[in-house]
C-alpha cells in the first residue's frame, strides 16, 4: 500500500493530563469505535481508572481482541455489537445498552470515525462517513437519553462527547451532507476532492451537533446535569489513515493528505486526551471544545474558543431528525420500554 509510514512518536503530554483527571470507580462509559485509536486509549485509560466500559463497536475480531485486553487489564468491560453504518444496528445497540446499564450511562463518547472513504450510500442511502460519523451518533445519543439522565440524576451529572477533527474547517455545512444522498455527494473523479469534502463535512457535523444540543437540551431539559462536549485529537499516528489508504486512497491527494497528517502526528495517547478531557475534567462546562491549537498541528488537548453558527447548527437538528426518523430527539423511551 502506497501510505507513508512515520514512526509513532512517543507521549509527550499523556501522563501529566491524566493525573489530572478524577478516579471514575461507579461510572459507566460508553466508547464507539474502541478497537483502535483513540477509543481504544480512552477504554484503557477509564477502565484503569475504575469506571465500567461499554465497547460499542461493530462485530469482528478486532471487537473481541479489544474486549479480551481490557478483561487482561482487569477492566469490567461488555461488548455491545454497533455498527454505524447502519441505524437498524444502533437501534439494537440502544435496546442492549438499556439492558447493560441499569445504574445509567455517565459518559456516552461518540468517537468513531471513517475518513476519506469513497462517495458511497449506506444502505440506509446516507453518505458513508456523514452516516458513520455523524448521524447514527445522532440517533445513539436520542435513543440512550433516559440513560444519561439516569445517571444524572443518580450522580449528579452525565455527558455526551463527540469527536470532530482539524479538518472541520472549511465550507458551511449543507444540507444535502445531512440527507439521504449517499453515492451522489461529488463523486470520486479527478482530483479527488469530494471524498475529503464529505469528511469535512461530517466533522463539521460533530462539532456544530455539540453546541446544537447543548442549546436545546437546556431548553427542553433545564437542570438535569447534561452537559454536551466535543474534542478534536490533531494529527494522530493512528489506525485511521491506513484504513483511508486501503479504501482507495490512493491518488496524489489523498497521498499528500496522509502524508501531511503522519508527518506532524502525534501518539494516539496524546490524541486521546481532548475526549478525556471533554469527559472527565471536573471543571469541564456544557459546550465546550477541547484540543491542540491551530490547524493540522499537534499539542496538549487545550480548552478551545467556541465556533458557533446558529444557522448551520438549526439546519443540522432538522436534517438529523428527519433523515434518522427521530421525532423527539429527548422523548425516546429506551429504560421505560424495558421496564415497560
Ligand atoms: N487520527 C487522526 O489523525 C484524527 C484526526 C482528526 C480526527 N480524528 C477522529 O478521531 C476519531 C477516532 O479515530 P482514530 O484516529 O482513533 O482512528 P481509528 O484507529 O481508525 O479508530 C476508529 C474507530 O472507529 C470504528 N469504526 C469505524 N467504522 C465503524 C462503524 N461502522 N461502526 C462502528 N465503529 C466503527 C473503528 O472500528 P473498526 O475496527 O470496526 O474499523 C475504530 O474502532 C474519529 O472520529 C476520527 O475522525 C482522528
Amino acid at each position: 500500500m502506497l501510505i507513508p509510514t512515520y514512526p509513532i512518536p512517543p507521549s509527550r503530554h499523556y501522563q501529566q493530563t491524566v493525573q489530572t483527571l478524577p478516579r471514575l470507580d461507579g461510572r459507566t462509559i460508553a466508547i464507539t469505535g474502541c478497537t483502535s485509536g483513540t477509543g481504544q486509549v480512552m477504554a484503557q485509560t477509564c477502565g484503569a481508572r475504575g469506571a465500567r466500559i461499554v465497547m460499542l463497536n461493530r462485530p469482528s475480531a478486532r471487537a473481541e481482541e479489544a474486549l479480551a485486553a481490557l478483561e487482561e487489564a482487569g477492566i469490567d468491560a461488555v461488548l455491545v455489537p454497533c455498527d454505524l453504518q447502519r441505524f437498524a444496528s444502533v437501534r439494537d445497540a440502544a435496546e442492549a445498552l438499556a439492558q447493560v446499564c441499569p445504574e445509567g450511562l455517565d459518559v456516552l463518547c461518540n468517537n468513531a470515525g471513517v475518513m476519506g472513504l469513497p462517495d458511497q450510500a449506506t444502505a440506509d442511502g446516507c453518505d458513508v462517513q456523514m452516516q458513520t460519523n455523524h448521524l447514527s451518533h445522532f440517533l445513539l445519543t436520542s435513543l440512550v437519553w433516559p440513560l444519561l439522565e439516569a445517571a444524572a440524576e443518580a450522580r449528579g451529572e452525565a455527558r455526551v462527547v463527540n469527536h470532530s477533527s482539524g479538518a472541520r474547517r472549511g465550507p458551511r455545512l449543507q444540507a444535502a451532507y445531512l440527507g439521504a444522498n449517499g453515492g451522489n455527494l461529488g463523486g470520486d473523479g479527478f482530483p479527488g476532492l469530494g471524498k475529503w469534502r464529505r469528511y469535512q463535512q461530517s466533522k463539521l457535523a460533530n462539532l456544530l451537533f455539540t453546541y446544537a444540543l447543548h442549546d436545546r437540551m437546556a431548553a427542553a431539559r433545564p437542570g438535569r446535569g447534561i452537559k454536551s462536549l466535543c474534542a478534536h485529537p490533531g494529527p494522530t499516528n493512528s489506525g485511521l489513515q491506513a484504513k483511508t489508504a486501503n479504501a482507495g486512497g490512493t491518488r496524489l491527494l489523498d497521498q499528500l493528505i496522509l502524508w501531511r497528517t503522519l508527518r506532524v502526528a502525534q501518539s494516539v495517547e496524546d490524541g486521546a486526551l481532548g475526549i478525556l478531557r471533554a469527559g472527565f475534567d471536573p471543571e469541564a462546562q456544557s459546550g465546550a471544545f477541547y484540543g491542540p491549537i491551530g490547524r493540522g498541528k499537534p499539542g496538549p488537548a487545550q480548552l478551545l474558543p467556541p465556533e458557533r453558527d446558529p444557522a448551520s447548527e438549526q439546519m443540522l437538528w432538522e436534517m438529523s431528525l428527519s433523515t434518522t426518523g427521530v421525532t423527539d430527539f429527548f422523548e425516546h423511551q429506551t429504560v421505560s420500554r424495558k421496564s415497560a
